[in-house]
């Protein structure tokens, strides 16, 4: 996706080999013209699919997640992190492992907003070691729903998530793929253009 790769040449700060910055247009101030048509893409990239709900977690996710929903014209539901006073009961509960942060998480859905007839598509900002993927797959399987795939907007190829997550049968939409950060550059994975 063109006007994505050149919004991170342009805003993206590369922190480190393995972490790109990107709090001007996704994980701190957000772009809504962007967003949208991050929104858009996903829809097209999944058009056919029949999709009934978007999932993903809270917080960076929600954006283009409630972007692809709009377009969709789907409900969009977001996997929280933290213990909710009001969510005590019927939810679906995941660990979740963060390598960044080497601690597990529990991540919740309530049982109310995903049922057995569901196709849905998992939404996220980036996409690392896939943990956070996995976690909401998991929560989809656990009520017998159908996960359609995983849209991600921004992937970093050289870590393991894309790979893992295509080798247990996932189809992986990302808008871009990052093949390195080394020498504080970013270079993208070659995409055949047309
Ligand atoms: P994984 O799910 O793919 O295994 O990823 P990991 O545990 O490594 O990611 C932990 C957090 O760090 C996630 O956000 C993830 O989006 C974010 N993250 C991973 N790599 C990068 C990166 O290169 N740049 C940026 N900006 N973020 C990265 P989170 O803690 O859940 O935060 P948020 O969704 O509330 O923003
Ligand atoms: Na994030
Ligand atoms: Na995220």
């Amino acid at each position: 996706m063109k006007l994505l790769k050149d919004k991170v040449m342009s805003e993206g700060i590369v922190l480190s080999d393995q972490v790109l910055k990107v709090d001007s247009f996704l994980n701190h101030q957000m772009d809504p013209v962007l967003m949208k048509e991050v929104g858009a893409e996903f829809t097209r990239r999944f058009a056919g699919e029949q999709i009934t709900k978007v999932l993903t977690i809270e917080s960076s996710g929600i954006a283009p997640a409630i972007m692809t929903a709009l377009e969709l014209g789907v409900p969009m539901i977001f996997a929280r992190k933290h213990k909710s006073l009001t969510l005590k009961d019927n939810i679906l509960v995941e660990k979740v492992y963060s390598f960044t942060k080497k601690e597990s998480n529990e991540i919740t859905v309530s049982k109310k907003f995903l049922n057995s007839d569901d196709r849905v598509l998992i939404i996220d900002d980036f996409l690392a070691n896939g943990e956070a993927a996995f976690g909401l797959a998991r929560i989809v399987e656990q009520v017998g729903a159908s996960v359609v795939g995983i849209g991600i907007v921004i992937e970093k190829s050289f870590q393991p998530g894309a790979g893992l997550l295509n080798e247990a049968g996932y189809r992986v939409e990302s808008l871009v793929r990052i093949a390195s950060l080394e020498d504080g550059a970013v270079s993208f994975v070659d995409e055949v253009t047309m």
